[in-house]
Protein backbone atom coordinates (compact mmCIF):
# COMPACT_ATOMS: atom_id res chain seq x y z
CA UNK A 1 0.00 0.00 0.00
CA UNK A 2 0.99 3.62 -0.29
CA UNK A 3 0.69 5.28 3.09
CA UNK A 4 0.81 9.09 3.72
CA UNK A 5 2.21 8.88 7.67
CA UNK A 6 1.77 12.55 9.34
CA UNK A 7 3.71 12.88 12.61
CA UNK A 8 6.94 10.65 11.28
CA UNK A 9 9.47 12.67 13.22
CA UNK A 10 7.56 11.66 16.30
CA UNK A 11 7.85 8.94 18.74
CA UNK A 12 4.70 6.62 17.49
CA UNK A 13 5.17 8.08 13.62
CA UNK A 14 8.59 6.44 13.11
CA UNK A 15 7.64 3.37 14.65
CA UNK A 16 5.12 3.23 12.44
CA UNK A 17 6.80 4.46 9.30
CA UNK A 18 10.01 2.15 9.68
CA UNK A 19 7.36 -1.46 10.24
CA UNK A 20 5.45 -0.25 7.28
CA UNK A 21 8.82 0.46 5.11
CA UNK A 22 9.74 -3.35 6.52
CA UNK A 23 6.40 -4.70 5.95
CA UNK A 24 7.48 -3.79 2.22
CA UNK A 25 4.49 -0.48 1.74
CA UNK A 26 5.48 2.74 0.22
CA UNK A 27 6.02 5.40 2.95
CA UNK A 28 5.15 9.16 2.35
CA UNK A 29 6.01 11.44 6.00
CA UNK A 30 4.42 14.72 6.19
CA UNK A 31 7.20 16.82 8.21
CA UNK A 32 6.83 20.34 9.09
CA UNK A 33 10.76 20.52 8.86
CA UNK A 34 12.33 17.53 6.14
CA UNK A 35 15.56 18.06 7.55
CA UNK A 36 14.07 16.51 10.98
CA UNK A 37 12.73 14.02 8.53
CA UNK A 38 16.00 13.14 7.21
CA UNK A 39 16.45 9.62 9.42
CA UNK A 40 13.00 8.79 8.08
CA UNK A 41 14.58 9.09 4.06
CA UNK A 42 17.68 6.94 5.52
CA UNK A 43 15.07 4.34 6.30
CA UNK A 44 13.96 4.29 2.44
CA UNK A 45 10.23 6.86 3.47
CA UNK A 46 9.81 9.82 0.93
CA UNK A 47 9.96 12.93 2.88
CA UNK A 48 7.32 15.72 1.72
CA UNK A 49 6.99 19.54 3.65
CA UNK A 50 3.74 20.34 4.98
CA UNK A 51 2.05 21.35 7.90
CA UNK A 52 -1.11 20.37 9.18
CA UNK A 53 -2.00 24.11 9.39
CA UNK A 54 -1.47 24.93 6.34
CA UNK A 55 -4.37 23.17 4.26
CA UNK A 56 -2.59 23.82 0.97
CA UNK A 57 0.48 21.83 1.72
CA UNK A 58 -2.31 18.69 2.27
CA UNK A 59 -3.25 17.56 -1.25
CA UNK A 60 0.16 17.25 -3.10
CA UNK A 61 0.94 14.85 0.27
CA UNK A 62 -1.97 13.10 -0.58
CA UNK A 63 -1.63 11.99 -3.74
CA UNK A 64 -1.65 9.03 -4.91
CA UNK A 65 -2.28 7.37 -1.07
CA UNK A 66 -4.30 4.41 -0.41
CA UNK A 67 -4.02 5.11 3.22
CA UNK A 68 -3.48 7.70 5.99
CA UNK A 69 -1.91 7.15 9.46
CA UNK A 70 -2.35 10.18 11.72
CA UNK A 71 0.29 10.16 14.62
CA UNK A 72 0.66 13.61 14.91
CA UNK A 73 0.17 16.06 18.17
CA UNK A 74 0.80 19.58 19.49
CA UNK A 75 4.29 19.72 20.43
CA UNK A 76 4.14 20.74 24.12
CA UNK A 77 6.40 23.50 23.51
CA UNK A 78 5.32 24.64 20.31
CA UNK A 79 4.05 27.94 18.99
CA UNK A 80 0.42 26.56 17.68
CA UNK A 81 -1.72 25.69 20.15
CA UNK A 82 -3.33 21.82 20.60
CA UNK A 83 -6.42 23.67 19.19
CA UNK A 84 -4.94 24.90 16.17
CA UNK A 85 -3.28 21.25 15.74
CA UNK A 86 -5.12 18.83 16.90
CA UNK A 87 -8.65 20.30 16.08
CA UNK A 88 -8.40 22.87 13.05
CA UNK A 89 -5.33 20.67 11.34
CA UNK A 90 -6.92 17.46 11.87
CA UNK A 91 -9.91 18.83 10.11
CA UNK A 92 -8.18 19.88 7.54
CA UNK A 93 -6.08 16.43 6.88
CA UNK A 94 -9.50 14.49 7.28
CA UNK A 95 -11.48 16.91 4.50
CA UNK A 96 -8.18 16.58 2.05
CA UNK A 97 -8.10 12.89 2.80
CA UNK A 98 -11.46 12.87 1.72
CA UNK A 99 -11.19 14.69 -1.08
CA UNK A 100 -7.91 12.78 -1.76
CA UNK A 101 -10.23 9.20 -2.26
CA UNK A 102 -7.79 7.50 0.75
CA UNK A 103 -9.05 3.97 0.75
CA UNK A 104 -7.79 3.91 4.78
CA UNK A 105 -7.22 6.19 7.42
CA UNK A 106 -5.89 5.27 10.87
CA UNK A 107 -6.30 7.83 13.67
CA UNK A 108 -4.52 8.15 17.23
CA UNK A 109 -7.15 8.82 20.15
CA UNK A 110 -6.55 8.42 24.47
CA UNK A 111 -8.43 5.94 25.92
CA UNK A 112 -11.63 7.66 28.03
CA UNK A 113 -11.20 10.68 26.25
CA UNK A 114 -14.65 11.37 26.21
CA UNK A 115 -14.81 11.29 30.08
CA UNK A 116 -12.58 14.45 30.31
CA UNK A 117 -14.10 17.77 28.26
CA UNK A 118 -12.75 20.00 31.06
CA UNK A 119 -8.98 18.56 29.60
CA UNK A 120 -8.49 20.28 26.51
CA UNK A 121 -6.62 17.45 24.35
CA UNK A 122 -9.30 14.69 25.69
CA UNK A 123 -12.08 17.15 24.59
CA UNK A 124 -10.66 17.57 21.06
CA UNK A 125 -9.75 13.77 21.11
CA UNK A 126 -13.45 13.32 21.40
CA UNK A 127 -14.22 15.28 19.17
CA UNK A 128 -12.60 14.04 16.56
CA UNK A 129 -13.59 10.51 17.38
CA UNK A 130 -16.97 11.94 16.92
CA UNK A 131 -16.23 13.95 13.33
CA UNK A 132 -14.42 11.25 11.70
CA UNK A 133 -17.71 8.73 12.12
CA UNK A 134 -19.55 11.11 10.69
CA UNK A 135 -17.35 11.83 7.68
CA UNK A 136 -17.81 9.38 4.47
CA UNK A 137 -14.40 7.99 5.43
CA UNK A 138 -12.98 4.68 5.88
CA UNK A 139 -11.38 5.08 9.20
CA UNK A 140 -10.01 2.88 12.39
CA UNK A 141 -9.70 4.81 15.55
CA UNK A 142 -7.73 3.71 18.24
CA UNK A 143 -7.43 4.50 21.89
CA UNK A 144 -4.22 4.23 23.61
CA UNK A 145 -3.81 4.95 27.13
CA UNK A 146 0.53 5.82 27.42
CA UNK A 147 3.84 4.73 25.75
CA UNK A 148 6.50 3.02 28.08
CA UNK A 149 9.04 4.91 25.70
CA UNK A 150 7.79 7.97 27.94
CA UNK A 151 8.74 6.14 31.10
CA UNK A 152 12.46 6.24 30.31
CA UNK A 153 12.59 10.24 30.84
CA UNK A 154 10.00 10.35 33.57
CA UNK A 155 11.76 7.43 35.94
CA UNK A 156 14.37 5.41 34.29
CA UNK A 157 16.75 7.78 33.42
CA UNK A 158 16.28 10.11 36.72
CA UNK A 159 16.69 7.20 38.65
CA UNK A 160 20.31 5.79 36.98
CA UNK A 161 21.41 9.38 37.71
CA UNK A 162 20.14 10.04 41.22
CA UNK A 163 17.44 12.66 40.24
CA UNK A 164 14.53 13.30 41.30
CA UNK A 165 11.51 11.09 40.55
CA UNK A 166 8.08 13.80 40.51
CA UNK A 167 4.90 11.83 41.32
CA UNK A 168 1.86 13.17 42.60
CA UNK A 169 0.71 11.40 45.72
CA UNK A 170 -2.85 10.44 43.25
CA UNK A 171 -1.72 7.80 40.14
CA UNK A 172 -4.44 6.38 37.98
CA UNK A 173 -3.06 3.17 37.23
CA UNK A 174 -1.95 2.71 33.34
CA UNK A 175 -1.25 0.22 30.95
CA UNK A 176 0.87 1.61 28.66
CA UNK A 177 2.38 -0.13 25.65
CA UNK A 178 5.69 -0.36 23.30
CA UNK A 179 5.48 2.08 20.71
CA UNK A 180 6.91 -0.72 18.50
CA UNK A 181 3.55 -2.92 19.63
CA UNK A 182 1.50 -0.55 18.76
CA UNK A 183 2.54 0.32 15.23
CA UNK A 184 2.65 -3.43 14.59
CA UNK A 185 -0.81 -3.50 15.73
CA UNK A 186 -2.16 -0.20 13.79
CA UNK A 187 -0.59 -1.84 10.38
CA UNK A 188 -2.39 -5.01 10.85
CA UNK A 189 -6.12 -3.06 10.60
CA UNK A 190 -5.09 -2.16 6.88
CA UNK A 191 -5.22 -5.59 6.53
CA UNK A 192 -7.96 -6.47 8.31
CA UNK A 193 -11.61 -5.51 6.91
CA UNK A 194 -13.18 -6.18 10.16
CA UNK A 195 -11.22 -3.19 12.06
CA UNK A 196 -13.22 -0.66 9.01
CA UNK A 197 -15.19 2.10 10.78
CA UNK A 198 -14.38 0.45 14.35
CA UNK A 199 -12.97 2.18 17.28
CA UNK A 200 -10.84 -0.40 19.18
CA UNK A 201 -8.79 0.21 22.28
CA UNK A 202 -5.01 -0.44 22.23
CA UNK A 203 -3.09 -0.95 25.82
CA UNK A 204 -0.69 -2.88 27.31
CA UNK A 205 -1.20 -5.92 29.57
CA UNK A 206 -1.33 -4.33 33.13
CA UNK A 207 -2.08 -1.13 34.31
CA UNK A 208 0.58 0.14 36.50
CA UNK A 209 0.41 3.09 39.05
CA UNK A 210 3.88 5.78 39.22
CA UNK A 211 4.80 3.88 42.41
CA UNK A 212 4.62 0.11 40.93
CA UNK A 213 6.69 1.67 38.49
CA UNK A 214 9.28 3.31 40.09
CA UNK A 215 9.47 0.18 42.32
CA UNK A 216 9.80 -1.88 39.54
CA UNK A 217 12.76 0.83 38.13
CA UNK A 218 14.57 0.67 41.13
CA UNK A 219 14.31 -3.25 41.43
CA UNK A 220 15.92 -3.76 37.86
CA UNK A 221 18.37 -1.28 38.12
CA UNK A 222 19.52 -1.84 41.54
CA UNK A 223 19.28 2.05 42.38
CA UNK A 224 16.69 3.67 44.81
CA UNK A 225 14.96 6.46 43.34
CA UNK A 226 15.21 10.02 44.97
CA UNK A 227 10.87 10.66 44.86
CA UNK A 228 9.60 14.25 45.63
CA UNK A 229 5.89 14.54 45.54
CA UNK A 230 4.06 16.93 44.18
CA UNK A 231 0.61 17.80 45.35
CA UNK A 232 -2.05 17.74 42.66
CA UNK A 233 -3.42 22.06 43.82
CA UNK A 234 0.70 22.87 42.87
CA UNK A 235 -0.05 20.95 39.67
CA UNK A 236 -3.46 22.95 38.87
CA UNK A 237 -1.74 25.69 40.07
CA UNK A 238 0.76 26.20 37.41
CA UNK A 239 -2.00 25.22 35.16
CA UNK A 240 -3.14 28.42 36.06
CA UNK A 241 -0.27 30.71 35.95
CA UNK A 242 0.60 28.92 32.22
CA UNK A 243 -2.87 29.80 31.55
CA UNK A 244 -1.74 33.53 31.55
CA UNK A 245 0.78 33.45 28.54
CA UNK A 246 0.17 32.38 25.16
CA UNK A 247 3.43 30.68 25.11
CA UNK A 248 2.95 28.59 27.68
CA UNK A 249 -0.64 27.63 26.77
CA UNK A 250 0.42 24.15 24.97
CA UNK A 251 2.02 23.69 28.56
CA UNK A 252 -0.67 24.71 30.80
CA UNK A 253 -3.03 22.25 28.61
CA UNK A 254 -0.54 19.35 29.32
CA UNK A 255 -0.91 20.19 32.74
CA UNK A 256 -4.47 19.43 32.71
CA UNK A 257 -4.10 15.76 32.85
CA UNK A 258 -3.27 16.15 36.51
CA UNK A 259 -7.44 15.65 36.46
CA UNK A 260 -6.77 12.74 34.83
CA UNK A 261 -4.60 11.69 37.27
CA UNK A 262 -6.95 12.92 40.28
CA UNK A 263 -10.05 10.66 38.87
CA UNK A 264 -7.86 7.39 40.23
CA UNK A 265 -9.95 5.93 37.41
CA UNK A 266 -7.81 3.14 35.38
CA UNK A 267 -6.80 3.83 32.50
CA UNK A 268 -6.93 0.44 30.93
CA UNK A 269 -9.36 -1.55 28.95
CA UNK A 270 -10.43 -5.16 27.52
CA UNK A 271 -8.38 -5.76 24.91
CA UNK A 272 -9.90 -9.48 24.30
CA UNK A 273 -11.81 -8.56 21.48
CA UNK A 274 -9.15 -6.86 19.76
CA UNK A 275 -6.52 -9.72 19.21
CA UNK A 276 -8.36 -12.21 17.56
CA UNK A 277 -9.82 -9.32 15.39
CA UNK A 278 -6.45 -8.30 14.55
CA UNK A 279 -5.78 -12.09 14.30
CA UNK A 280 -2.60 -11.64 16.90
CA UNK A 281 -1.34 -13.77 19.75
CA UNK A 282 -1.21 -10.87 23.08
CA UNK A 283 2.27 -13.33 24.08
CA UNK A 284 3.78 -10.77 21.28
CA UNK A 285 3.47 -7.65 23.13
CA UNK A 286 5.94 -6.44 25.20
CA UNK A 287 5.20 -6.32 28.85
CA UNK A 288 6.52 -3.48 31.10
CA UNK A 289 8.61 -5.90 33.09
CA UNK A 290 10.36 -6.85 29.89
CA UNK A 291 10.78 -3.52 28.22
CA UNK A 292 12.69 -2.22 31.08
CA UNK A 293 13.88 -5.35 32.20
CA UNK A 294 15.78 -4.54 28.17
CA UNK A 295 16.98 -1.42 29.14
CA UNK A 296 18.15 -1.18 32.20
CA UNK A 297 19.89 -4.69 31.33
CA UNK A 298 21.46 -2.77 28.15
CA UNK A 299 22.56 0.47 30.14
CA UNK A 300 23.85 -1.28 33.16
CA UNK A 301 26.17 -3.64 30.83
CA UNK A 302 27.31 -0.30 29.17
CA UNK A 303 27.91 1.29 32.53
CA UNK A 304 30.10 -1.25 33.56
CA UNK A 305 32.02 -1.11 29.86
CA UNK A 306 32.35 3.22 30.64
CA UNK A 307 34.10 2.09 34.31
CA UNK A 308 35.95 -0.10 32.72
CA UNK A 309 37.40 2.11 30.34
CA UNK A 310 37.71 5.06 33.12
CA UNK A 311 40.33 3.25 35.12
CA UNK A 312 42.44 4.10 31.90
CA UNK A 313 40.89 6.83 31.19
CA UNK A 314 39.42 10.67 31.97
CA UNK A 315 36.31 12.30 31.12
CA UNK A 316 33.68 8.98 31.23
CA UNK A 317 31.36 11.30 32.71
CA UNK A 318 30.09 13.35 30.38
CA UNK A 319 30.45 10.34 28.33
CA UNK A 320 27.91 8.57 30.76
CA UNK A 321 25.22 11.17 30.61
CA UNK A 322 24.58 11.06 26.89
CA UNK A 323 24.34 6.80 27.39
CA UNK A 324 21.01 6.79 29.08
CA UNK A 325 19.15 8.55 26.35
N1 LIG B 1 2.49 9.93 24.06
C1 LIG B 1 1.50 9.25 24.64
O1 LIG B 1 1.65 8.68 25.73
C2 LIG B 1 0.15 9.13 23.95
C3 LIG B 1 -0.92 8.57 24.64
C4 LIG B 1 -2.16 8.44 24.00
C5 LIG B 1 -2.30 8.86 22.67
N2 LIG B 1 -1.24 9.44 22.04
C6 LIG B 1 -1.44 9.88 20.63
O2 LIG B 1 -0.53 9.17 19.78
C7 LIG B 1 -0.17 10.00 18.68
C8 LIG B 1 1.36 10.09 18.58
O3 LIG B 1 1.85 10.73 19.76
P1 LIG B 1 3.43 10.93 20.02
O4 LIG B 1 3.64 11.01 21.49
O5 LIG B 1 4.19 9.91 19.21
O6 LIG B 1 3.66 12.37 19.39
P2 LIG B 1 5.05 13.22 19.40
O7 LIG B 1 6.21 12.34 19.68
O8 LIG B 1 4.82 14.42 20.26
O9 LIG B 1 5.16 13.69 17.87
C9 LIG B 1 4.23 14.59 17.34
C10 LIG B 1 4.38 14.58 15.84
O10 LIG B 1 3.39 15.46 15.28
C11 LIG B 1 4.06 16.32 14.34
N3 LIG B 1 3.36 17.61 14.25
C12 LIG B 1 3.09 18.49 15.25
N4 LIG B 1 2.46 19.55 14.77
C13 LIG B 1 2.31 19.36 13.43
C14 LIG B 1 1.75 20.12 12.36
N5 LIG B 1 1.21 21.32 12.57
N6 LIG B 1 1.77 19.60 11.11
C15 LIG B 1 2.34 18.39 10.87
N7 LIG B 1 2.90 17.62 11.83
C16 LIG B 1 2.88 18.10 13.09
C17 LIG B 1 5.44 16.50 14.94
O11 LIG B 1 6.32 16.98 13.95
P3 LIG B 1 7.60 17.92 14.30
O12 LIG B 1 8.76 16.96 14.37
O13 LIG B 1 7.67 18.85 13.17
O14 LIG B 1 7.33 18.60 15.62
C18 LIG B 1 5.75 15.07 15.37
O15 LIG B 1 6.15 14.30 14.25
C19 LIG B 1 -0.87 11.35 18.92
O16 LIG B 1 -2.09 11.36 18.22
C20 LIG B 1 -1.10 11.35 20.42
O17 LIG B 1 -2.18 12.18 20.81
C21 LIG B 1 -0.03 9.58 22.63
Amino acid sequence: MRLLVVGGTGTLGRQIARRALEQGHSVRCLARNPRKGAFLKEWGAEVIQGNLCRPETLPPALADIDAVVDAATARATDSLSIRQVDWQGKVNLIQAAKTAGVERYLFFSILGAEDYPQVPLMEIKSCTEKYLTQVDLNYTIFQLAGFMQGLIGQYAIPILENQSVWMTGESSPTAYMDTQDIAKLALRALEVPATERRTLPLVGPKAWTAAEIIALCERLSGRQARISKVPLGVLRGMRGLTRCFQWTYNISDRLAFAEVLASGKPLTADMSEVYPILGLDPQDVASLESYLQEYFGRILKKLKELDYEQENSQGSKSKKKGLFF
